[in-house]
């Protein structure tokens, strides 16, 4: 059995103390005790090795039942699969219990309440909140009102934090690091908060990063400028075609449809990019390819067979990762 503090190696001496011990207790500097997750520019690099490796141990089986008496609230104004169901199998297989409710259709958000007075009663009712929302902010708004913590499930075309976070752990489990990785961003850039928050991310390490899409999708302007200040050198193309270089990480995104004002703007770019076998030999045949998921045509089957398309283990490590996140968050796992 582990001995993080918390759950201590069988013995009697160590019963007795466990027996008297508040689980609640102060565990020693857990910096992410209490903390609301909002957005990458919240978090060190340090930060970010302590979920990946624990993240780690939660896949090795270490933890189990940390989360028994705690209560997650998912609150989803915007449709998600993997976010929420992998956040609720999270809390449940760690012991815990889930309320909420995905769309609003039957929540008093439909008689006209608004996302203050719904977070300021929710948070009286868990420990803590999973939002999605599609207006960029809302979390931040959500985190000031909440009496627990509020983590971003995503909102609008802003941060994904909790992606990034299974995002990392999956390329560390492939490279050990980041630091000197060739990381090639292909899709919606423009809207694509998944590219916004991993790309933050991998910027704090130094990675390289290689941005590839259509003209109208291309990586925002200011968050370029703060990842080059964190220290990326960044390279732009309009097609994977034009990437000279070998690449470890290709990581895909749909083009986020829902997004667009005018859907004129989206059948222009709409299926201008598919991956097959021969992309990924274009760029030097190496490179794992990463989809945050839902994919839409932007990935040939066929590129499903290829030992390096590894999307649904990325998908499948998200359990994992929010456990970890879950746990440091609600102070039930030490460092
Ligand atoms: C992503 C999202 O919601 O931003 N989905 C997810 O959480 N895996 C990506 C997307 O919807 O394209």
């Amino acid at each position: 059995m582990e001995s993080d503090g918390f759950f201590q190696p069988a013995g009697e001496a160590v019963v007795k103390f466990n027996s008297n011990r508040n689980p609640d207790k102060d565990l020693p500097m857990n910096p992410l005790k209490g903390k609301s997750i909002v957005s990458l520019r919240d978090l060190s690099t340090d930060l970010l090795l302590l979920i990946i490796k624990k993240a780690a141990e939660v896949k090795k089986g270490m933890h189990e039942g940390c989360l028994a008496g705690k209560v997650l609230a998912t609150l989803f104004f915007e449709p998600s699969t993997r976010t929420r169901l992998s956040f609720e199998s999270a809390m449940r297989k760690m012991g815990g219990e889930v309320i909420g409710f995905t769309g609003t259709k039957f929540t008093s958000i439909e008689k006209g309440e608004n996302l203050i007075d719904t977070i300021r009663v929710v948070s009286g009712y868990c420990d803590v909140i999973v939002m999605r929302h599609p207006l960029e902010g809302s979390a931040r708004l959500a985190s000031e009102v909440s009496s627990v913590p509020v983590i971003n499930g995503g909102d609008g075309a802003n941060q994904h934090p909790t992606q990034t976070f299974l995002d990392l752990f999956t390329i560390s489990e492939y490279f050990g690091g980041f630091e000197n990785l060739k990381v090639a961003f292909l899709g919606d850039l423009k809207y694509g908060r998944t590219v916004h928050s991993l790309a933050y991310a991998l910027s704090m390490f130094g990675s390289k990063l290689y941005f590839v899409s259509p003209e109208i999708l291309r990586f925002p302007d200011d968050l370029k400028e703060e990842v080059q200040q964190n220290g990326s050198e960044i390279f732009e193309f309009n097609d994977v075609e034009d990437v000279e270089t070998e690449i470890d990480v290709l990581y895909v995104t749909r083009i986020q449809k829902e997004r667009f004002g005018d859907i004129q703007e989206y059948r222009k770019v709409a299926g201008s990019y598919r991956v097959t076998p021969e992309t990924v030999e274009k760029l030097g045949g190496k490179a794992i390819i990463m989809h945050p998921l839902p994919r839409v045509n932007e990935i040939s089957p066929e590129v499903d067979k290829l030992e390096n398309a590894i999307y649904f283990k990325q998908a499948h490590n998200g359990i994992f990762v929010r456990s970890a996140l879950l746990g440091l968050v609600l102070g039930r796992i030490n460092v």
